[in-house]
């Protein structure tokens, strides 16, 4: 059955009759704009805990443009029929999406800083200053109201998973924070509620980003690390209307930069790229060596 709550009360009434009959808990923070790779955190939560509980809230603290927050789209009635479907084959779970206003989050201005160096200064806390403060804060509420023993995150968004954990780690919650692989279209590109903004055009092109990523992974086999780079940046690049912002080859943890393939086992590739005249931008990652 799925509940919709708009309040941090309703959501703590629902939840308390749950923890009372021992049920774990599941969350699945999102911004809304729901599209398949959602669908797969939301189906892995729902299979792993007896409640999940997807949040849908824009937060406006992780946006350092305005501009970006007013265009972000927002689609609340069609994220609600996603999740319906989504829930139709687990007939015995619970489902509750937690919509609340900004004013509910945020009563007051949230004046907490958070600050887990270096995984939140490298990349996009380089490029978008304040904007992991923004998702921690967020993010810690969410796990404060919610108590859930278990956090779902899409490996999109690798750097924030990173972050988080960190803050997990800070702030003692006592949950498990499980990544989700990207999912993609047919063609390869990140699935993102972003994709929404791209233009037929656009959208053709943004594919050379992930065509460019997975190439590299066989380019690596006979190329330095510095050489791989330069190859994605220049490959992305040579495509008109892609301007590629960052491409980093990372540690998986520390996320600090590699010169050589064996400075570590876990080596992950993280892009941003702007995608067309009013730019999209776009973020993928592609893994040399997991662990
Ligand atoms: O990944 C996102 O959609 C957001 O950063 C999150 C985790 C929901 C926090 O607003």
């Amino acid at each position: 059955m799925m509940k919709v709550v708009h309040t941090v009360a309703d959501l703590k009434a629902e939840l308390k009759a749950q923890r009372l009959a021992n049920k774990s808990v599941g969350l699945v923070p999102t911004m809304g704009a729901l599209h398949a790779g959602h669908a797969s955190l939301v189906t892995r939560s729902l299979a792993e805990n007896d409640v999940t509980v997807v949040s849908i809230f824009v937060n406006p603290t992780q946006f350092n443009d305005k501009n970006d927050l007013a265009k972000y789209p927002r689609t609340l009635e069609n994220d609600c029929k996603l999740l319906e479907n989504v829930l139709e084959i687990f007939v015995k779970k619970e489902l509750i999406a937690f919509a609340p206003t900004v004013e509910e989050v945020y009563p007051e201005p949230d004046t907490r800083q958070f600050s887990y160096p270096p995984t939140d200064e490298v990349m996009e806390g380089g490029f978008r200053p304040g904007h992991f403060n923004g998702v921690c804060q967020v993010v810690s509420k969410l796990f404060m109201m919610t108590e859930p023993d278990r956090a779902y995150f899409g490996e999109k968004d690798f750097q924030q998973i990173a972050v988080i954990r960190r803050m997990v780690d800070d702030q003692k919650f006592p949950l498990q924070i499980c990544p989700c692989p990207i999912v993609r279209e047919e063609d390869g590109l990140a699935l993102s509620s972003r994709n929404a903004l791209l233009s037929p055009d656009e959208r053709k092109i943004a594919v050379s980003i992930s065509q460019a990523l997975f190439a590299s992974q066989h380019y690596a086999k006979s190329h330095t690390l510095k050489e791989t780079k330069q190859w994605v940046i220049d490959t992305i690049n040579a495509v008109e209307g892609l301007e590629v912002q960052y491409y980093e080859i990372v540690d998986g943890n520390s996320l600090l930069s590699l010169n050589e393939w064996d400075d570590s086992d876990y080596v992950v590739g993280c892009i941003t790229v702007f995608c067309g005249a009013i730019p999209v931008r776009l973020i993928d990652n592609i893994k040399y060596k997991s662990c």
